[in-house]
């Protein structure tokens, strides 16, 4: 009978554990450790940041190979502004494409971070610090690390040092209603402070979102396939990114069945673009089934762009081409105003010379220029026959 009423306890226990989220409380000193251990915990299914709680994470947060884990931050995660800690080598994870570092890993399957709450970066002493030194390593706030059916819904990132998201040998990531503000209060820009980076990794949807940021609102980076990115506002951007791809020697990238599609895109260097290196010393890849779909620009330098000598003179593109083929991309309804900073010019499709660039249609492009004096917007390509509705605003395009 004690045994009975002993077992009744133990699963009432283990019941209520399993039902009560595990709550965090800002501890005074760093709330790293504590949030990790939770997480990392097989009795705490739900973890909880509650509302009016700001926790302080002073070290880095490695959350991989979770099962089954949900992640409510309802109030703030705050990275503290120690940049003299987290450029040490106990400081920030290192991720060695394109030398970057990060706060947090986030990995495993099934795992949703929600809640309505704020990852800060606490990102102006580095915006700041980055301007006296440009080799300075800033973290990326989150980076979605070997996931697998992971959901991030519902939460503000601001402020980040660098890159807001990163993801990462991945599949199945969910990104929606997500905010991003990344804006400097001094007169250092928040440089690099790229929305979402998507490298090596499959099944990807953003959405729904609104990104006020310094540099790339969305990028595809090597080996990006299976994205979906619609209903996003960005701000202040470099647009939405393929690349740049093909840059490393031995190394080849694939950018495959992308749709971006109902993006507003405010004050940006870059609409919808794509751009591949070329030159004597780079690497190669593909660049295949991509479509921008349905974006509404208005003062964005250059809205439409293929660069396909990327970093590279158009006397050494002669000589070297990209060897990064681009393949069936679809630019469709484009629509709105350049800022007219590259004078009348609104679409550049610029390929390497060779037929490296093939099935590249142009449908419903109807863009203005609001500079002085360009009021006849112009369309430019080179290297590349265009099809569709919009091929003919290109007129003849010039061969190299
Ligand atoms: C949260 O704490 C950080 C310092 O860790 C501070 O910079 C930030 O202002 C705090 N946020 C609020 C809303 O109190
Ligand atoms: C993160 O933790 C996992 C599990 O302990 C470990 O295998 C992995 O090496 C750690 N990752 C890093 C980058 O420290
Ligand atoms: C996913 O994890 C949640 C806990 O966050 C759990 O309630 C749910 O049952 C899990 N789903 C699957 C398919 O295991
Ligand atoms: C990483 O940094 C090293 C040393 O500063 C530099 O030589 C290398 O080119 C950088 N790599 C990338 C991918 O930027
Ligand atoms: C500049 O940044 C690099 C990389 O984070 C770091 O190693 C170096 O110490 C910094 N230099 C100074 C003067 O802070
Ligand atoms: C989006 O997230 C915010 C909190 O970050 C929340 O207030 C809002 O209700 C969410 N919107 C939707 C449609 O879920
Ligand atoms: C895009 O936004 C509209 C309006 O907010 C919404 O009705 C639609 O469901 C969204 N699309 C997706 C795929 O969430
Ligand atoms: C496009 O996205 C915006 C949000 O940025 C949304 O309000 C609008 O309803 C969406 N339109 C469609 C057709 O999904
Ligand atoms: C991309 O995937 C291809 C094919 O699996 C592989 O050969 C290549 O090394 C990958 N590139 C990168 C940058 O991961
Ligand atoms: C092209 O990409 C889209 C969007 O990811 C996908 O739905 C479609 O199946 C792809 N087409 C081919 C032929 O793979
Ligand atoms: C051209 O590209 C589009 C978009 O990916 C694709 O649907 C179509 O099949 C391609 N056409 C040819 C002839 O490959």
């Amino acid at each position: 009978m004690a045994r009975l009423a002993s077992l009744v306890l133990y699963l009432l226990g283990a019941t209520l554990a399993y039902a009560r989220p595990c709550t965090l409380r800002a501890s005074g000193g760093d709330d790293g450790p504590a949030f990790t251990k939770a997480v990392l915990s097989s009795s705490c299914p739900t973890v909880m940041v509650p509302a009016g709680t700001n926790l302080s994470i002073a070290t880095k947060m490695n959350m991989t190979g979770l099962r089954n884990k949900h992640i409510s931050v309802q109030g703030i995660v705050s990275f503290t502004s120690s940049v003299s800690h987290w450029i040490t080598s106990d400081g920030a994870f290192l991720i060695p494409f394109q030398n970057q570092s990060t706060f947090w890993l986030l990995g495993g399957s099934n795992v949703t971070l929600d809640g309505g709450g704020t990852l800060n970066g606490n990102g102006q002493v580095w915006y700041d610090a980055f301007a006296s030194n440009s080799s300075l390593v800033r973290p990326i706030v989150l980076t979605v690390f070997q996931g697998n059916d992971v959901k991030i819904q519902n939460i503000h990132i601001t402020q980040s040092p660098e890159w807001n998201n990163l993801v990462w040998q991945s599949t199945n990531v969910l990104y929606d209603n997500i905010s991003i503000n990344a804006q400097s209060t001094s007169s250092h820009s928040a440089k690099n402070t790229d929305g979402w980076n998507v490298y090596q990794s499959d099944s990807v949807t953003i959405q729904n979102s609104v990104i006020v940021n310094g540099d790339d609102c969305v990028a595809f980076k090597p080996n990006a396939t299976n994205v979906l990115v619609q209903n996003l506002s960005c701000t202040g951007s470099h647009g939405i990114s393929v690349g740049s791809l093909g840059q490393f020697p031995g190394v080849f990238d694939i950018v495959e069945n992308v749709l971006a599609k109902n993006i507003t895109m405010k004050d940006a260097q870059n609409g919808a673009r794509i751009k591949c290196w070329a030159g004597s010393n780079v690497g190669s890849g593909i660049v295949k089934n991509v479509t921008f779909e349905g974006f509404v620009e208005s003062n964005v330098d250059n809205p439409v762009v293929i660069d396909q000598c990327y970093m590279t003179s158009a006397s050494e593109c002669s000589k070297f081409p990209s060897n990064t083929l681009i393949q069936d991309i679809i630019f469709s309804d484009i629509t709105g105003a350049s800022s007219g900073s590259g004078g009348a010019e609104v679409a550049s499709l610029a390929c390497s010379p060779g037929g490296r660039c093939s099935n590249i249609t142009v449908t419903g492009l109807s863009l203005t220029c609001s500079a002085p004096g360009h009021s006849t917007a112009t369309y430019d390509c080179s290297n590349v026959v265009l099809s569709g509705s919009s091929a003919s605003l290109f007129g003849t395009c010039s061969t190299t």
